[in-house]
């Protein structure tokens, strides 16, 4: 299980970002932010540069945060994102470590987040993370999915296949991800007892922020 390579790509991930999809992808980080402002401890995976997690410290002015990310390049970049909000750092506990053989130190959670994170995992990845993941969260906890999918029909599909096929070969190429290409978590979400409560889509859904909830 070798954790994959994002260090050399962490200081150009925002650019590239936003010269492919422009604001399209921050909006699906933060569509659902609004909802999270009760959230207390809370367990974000893969954050990367600290977008999100800077945007909800901003919005959540109480909660504490567990941070997992494999990259320690993206991890030092969030943590001087996060360093520039007043009081938030002592509110952030920072782990480089493979979310796939992360223990969890605050279980249980009430919120986890996992945005553009899944999509890294082929089925069988996804088949044991799920169900870790959700075994962090207490009952009645919610799980914010930010991500890739494929839901809409005709032209729209074969242009989401399209641009799909083309980051996996040049994610999987440069980054090492174990994913070829994009699984979608939502039955396996629905195996280990969450419910979709809340869904915002972009691009015809090729843009999908959906919050689930930890059945009681
Ligand atoms: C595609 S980026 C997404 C970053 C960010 N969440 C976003 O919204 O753009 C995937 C992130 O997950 C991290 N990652 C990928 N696989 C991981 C794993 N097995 N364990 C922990 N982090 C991982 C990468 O280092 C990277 O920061």
């Amino acid at each position: 299980m070798t954790p994959p390579r994002f260090d050399w790509l962490a200081p150009h991930y925002a650019w590239v970002e936003a010269a492919t999809y422009g604001g399209l992808l921050h909006w699906c980080r933060t569509a659902l932010l609004g909802e999270l402002t009760d959230a207390r401890r809370v367990l974000i995976l893969g954050e990367g540069d600290g977008r999100f997690v800077s945007a909800f410290l901003a919005a959540n002015p109480v909660a504490v945060v567990d941070v997992v990310d494999a990259s320690a390049a993206m991890v030092a970049l969030a943590r001087r994102r996060v360093a520039r909000l007043p009081g938030a750092a002592d509110r952030v506990r920072w782990h480089v470590a493979d979310a796939r053989r992360f223990a969890p130190p605050a279980a249980p959670y009430d919120l986890v987040v996992t945005n553009f994170f899944l999509d890294c995992f082929p089925a069988s990845g996804l088949t044991a993370l799920v169900p870790h993941l959700a075994a962090a969260l207490a009952p009645g906890g919610r799980w914010l999915v930010g991500d890739f999918a494929l839901s809409a029909g005709g032209p729209a599909r074969l242009a989401a296949r399209a641009a799909l096929a083309a980051m996996y070969a040049a994610f999987h190429l440069t980054t090492r991800i174990p994913a070829r290409r994009l699984v979608d978590p939502s039955p396996l979400l629905r195996g280990v007892g969450m419910e979709l409560v809340r869904e915002e889509r972009r691009l015809r859904g090729f843009l999908t922020a959906s919050l689930w909830r930890k059945e009681e």
